[in-house]
Formats: structure tokens, sequence, C-alpha cells
């Protein structure tokens, strides 16, 4: 069962962060991690709790722009910073490149990575504009995908670097 937050508490930090451009001034517990923050009080679900652990890369989202595990980041190490889930992806109801080529590569079975995978693709697409499939490979070693067999991830962060290329988008 995953803690709950006793906002209000003694144990109560308050923190001012964004959260996909938002603004957010609250107080989490101590121990909340990032991922029941998001998911809990702010609704945003879209990063998937799997492992719970570090170890599969499905709860994967941006603290000024660099990956994080957020089922073992804690809220309160958000203060001051700005968070992106995949939610914050959407401009004016449009996909983000990443996500069209995710989609138009069938490099989605159950979805469960998904989110975790367009994030981590986010963060080397801004590091690396045109990666090879070894850096790919690299990049992407801790997010693990049990549907799909990798080999159209890989063509979707190859197809998401051309496309994102081409609009200016990252
Ligand atoms: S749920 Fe966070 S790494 Fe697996
Ligand atoms: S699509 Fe099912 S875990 Fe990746």
């Amino acid at each position: 069962m995953a803690p709950r937050d006793v906002a209000g508490s003694a144990e109560a930090i308050a923190i001012d962060c964004r959260v996909n451009g938002r603004p957010i001034h609250t107080a989490v517990a101590s121990h909340r991690t990032l991922l029941d923050f998001l998911r809990d009080d702010l609704g945003l679900v879209g990063a998937k709790r799997a492992c719970d652990v570090q170890v599969c890369g499905a709860c994967t989202v941006l603290v000024d722009g660099l990956p994080v595990s957020a089922c073992t980041y804690l809220a309160f190490e958000a203060h001051g910073k700005s968070v992106e889930t995949c939610e914050g992806l959407l401009g004016d109801g449009e996909l983000h490149p990443i996500q069209e080529a995710f989609i138009r590569s069938g490099a989605l079975q159950c979805g469960f990575c998904t989110p975790g995978m367009i994030m981590i693709t986010k963060a080397l697409l801004s590091e690396i504009r045109e990666p090879s499939v070894q850096q790919i490979k690299e990049y992407l070693h801790g997010n693990i995908c049990r549907c799909t067999g990798y080999i159209k991830i890989i063509e979707a962060v190859q197809m998401a670097a051309r496309a994102c290329s081409g609009t200016g988008r990252r």
C-alpha cells in the first residue's frame, strides 16, 4: 500500500514547483514519493507504477529536463524545479512528435511502459539530435518493455528524432 500524504502534520514540507508548466504550491509528507504526488494528488496518471524500486523505468518523468524514476524520487526534492510528465507533451491538444512516432511505429502493445519510454526519449533527443541505434539502446537500457521486443521502440525513437529535427520541437 502506498504511503499517504500527511500534509498538515509535523512531517509536511512546503514545496513550490512547476508541473507541466503549472505552478504548484503545497505541502507534502517528507516520505512522499514524486510518483504518489503526481498520480494521487495531481491526478497525473501517465507515469506508471510497476516495480516501485527504480528498476523498470515505467515511472520516468523529467525534473529540470533530466529523467528520474518518480517511484524513488521524493516529492519535496522537486522544490524549486520543473517537472514534466507525458501529459505535458500535449500542445494545444496535438500529440508531440515523439508520441506520434510511437503510435505510427507500432511501438506499443499494452502501453504500460510507453509514458516512461516517451519521456526517456525526450531526454535523449534533447541531448543527442540523431542518436545511433547503439546510443538509443544505451540510453533506454533502464526502461523495460514486456511486450514489444524493443525493435519497434528503437524505430520509434529514430522516427521521433527525424520528426523533432523537422519541426524544431524537442
Ligand atoms: S516503477 Fe519506478 S522504476 Fe519501476
Ligand atoms: S508495450 Fe507493454 S510493456 Fe511495453
